[in-house]
């Protein structure tokens, strides 16, 4: 079926114009004045921006962690993303100790095919490394696969060694590959969890208290080293801190290539809302911060030291014992109420894939803080680039996949749980205002949402082959 969108206000990162846009079946084929519609269905677009589809290179759906599971799975996660106007997703393997990259790969494409409602690949969690992991790595982006994941956080876990970060960079920089690391630091964290452990401490603050913002500045700091030393990309993701969104700005004028992202939830909260009654809602790692970070990021992405926003969503039930209708069905799943006695028992994450560019359009573009077009730049066009997809996501261009947001900047919109499609019991911005919401949703071509109509179903979503070698932005 061919679309044509009529006066629409297209938005990209790069251009704002007031024109036509055709689509004839999954791709955009012409943009430009006075198109002619030749049998298309005619969207009015009048009074509405046309954004590209968001790209979120950051979730965590159907994720084990402490005896559960994230809430949102392929389906529900993907179906929520939609809603908020994110038609990519982006999610991450799990290694098991012992296992392969290729184990991983397979038991996550398990879980995403077939239920996918909007299009996705995944990062590769390096977490166990060693020679014949070393050699597996050089296969992957024949798979599609660019993008590697390292940990200098979670000891006898997801953490692997510096000198191993340093090798899986090497590997990474000849194969044109990106390493993504979680920086904070294992080894304080581990003493101070047992320091407060033995002092009795169990409350939710104490999640924040045990992984201090200097372990993040520090490896942060200690990874951009090796990046320079290796020549090889970096991405920092989840950004929380004044001081690593600095280090990565003067590494970059210095031409190192690194990059970051930071999520939502570091924009808007600190660490104040662990010591609430529900604080367990807003434990996720890296912790939240302070106002003062809350400001920087802000500025951070405003000014270019950061490059994109992902949502780092990894949703869990804040009392997984009571159940929810989800799709008019019940359901309840261990959740947050796992740490009721002691905070290193909370599930760790934070759910937001809804919420994205609806947070960022009210509180960056509204407010001032963020031209449209760096919107745009933030949450599609960079994470798309940046991951190997461009221009076949994150752009509004001839032979680019047609997927559209139809967006409302004038249409009020009250966030909440009760409404909201994420799979969880709880919404970090409850009662929150928005003024812009997406009012369609299009994945190639195809009506996902409208309105409030759900249109999309599981299988939907595609798995993309991303291209390695991608820029440096
Ligand atoms: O709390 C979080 N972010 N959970 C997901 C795991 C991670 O490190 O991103
Ligand atoms: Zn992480
Ligand atoms: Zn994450």
């Amino acid at each position: 079926m061919n679309i044509l969108f009529r006066n629409a206000n297209i938005i990209t990162h790069c251009e704002r114009r007031l024109c036509d846009l055709l689509v004839q079946g999954e791709k955009i084929s012409a943009i430009g004045n006075d198109l002619s519609a030749d049998g298309a269905d005619v969207v009015d677009c009048r009074g509405l921006n046309l954004l590209p589809g968001g790209v979120d290179p950051h979730a965590h759906l159907d994720l084990a962690m402490y005896g559960t599971v994230s809430s949102d799975d392929h389906y529900t996660g993907h179906r929520a993303a939609a809603f908020g106007g994110t038609t990519t997703v982006l999610d991450f393997t799990s290694q098991s100790r012992g296992g392969s990259l290729r184990g991983s790969i397979d038991d996550w494409y398990s879980k995403a095919e077939g239920n996918a409602a909007v299009d996705y690949s995944c990062h590769v969690n390096v977490t166990d490394f060693n020679s014949s992991v070393a050699a597996e790595i050089p296969s992957l982006p024949a798979q599609g696969l660019t993008t590697l994941k390292v940990f200098t956080a979670y000891n006898g876990r997801l953490r692997i060694g510096d000198d191993d970060i340093a090798s899986v960079m090497r590997i990474a920089r000849e194969q044109g590959m990106l390493v993504m690391l979680h920086a904070e630091d294992g080894d304080e964290i581990e003493a101070l969890v047992g320091a407060a452990l033995a002092a009795g401490k169990r409350k939710p603050i104490w999640h924040a208290r045990t992984r201090p913002p200097r372990g993040e500045v520090l490896a942060g700091r200690r990874a951009i080293d090796l990046a320079s030393d290796a020549l090889a990309p970096l991405y920092v993701v989840h950004v929380t801190t004044a001081g690593l969104a600095d280090n990565l700005y003067r590494a970059r004028t210095r031409g190192v290539p690194v990059m970051g992202e930071t999520c939502p939830h570091y924009l808007f909260f600190t660490e104040e809302h662990l010591k609430r009654p529900d604080g367990a809602k807003w434990v996720c790692s890296p912790p939240l911060r302070t106002v003062k970070d809350n400001m920087a990021l802000w500025n951070a992405l405003a000014d270019g030291s950061i490059q994109t926003v992902g949502t780092d969503h990894c949703p869990f039930f804040f009392d997984g014992t009571k159940p929810i209708v989800y799709e008019d069905s019940p359901i309840a799943i261990a959740g947050k109420e796992l740490g009721r006695k002691d905070f290193t028992l909370i599930p760790n994450g934070i759910p937001g894939i809804e919420h994205r560019l609806l947070l960022l359009w009210t509180f960056g573009v509204v407010s001032g803080r963020l031209s449209a077009m760096r919107f745009v730049e933030l949450t599609a066009s960079n994470p798309a680039r940046i991951m190997g997809l461009y221009p076949r996501k994150g752009a509004l261009l001839p032979g680019s996949d047609a997927d559209i947001v139809l967006w409302d900047p004038a249409k009020q919109h009250t966030i909440s749980a009760s409404t909201a499609h994420m799979r969880t019991d709880y919404d970090l911005w409850e009662g929150v205002k928005l003024t812009g919401v997406p009012v369609r949703v299009y994945l190639r071509g195809r009506l996902l949402v409208d309105g409030e109509r759900w249109l999309g179903r599981p299988g939907v979503g595609r798995f993309l082959h991303r291209q390695a070698g991608a820029p440096v932005l």
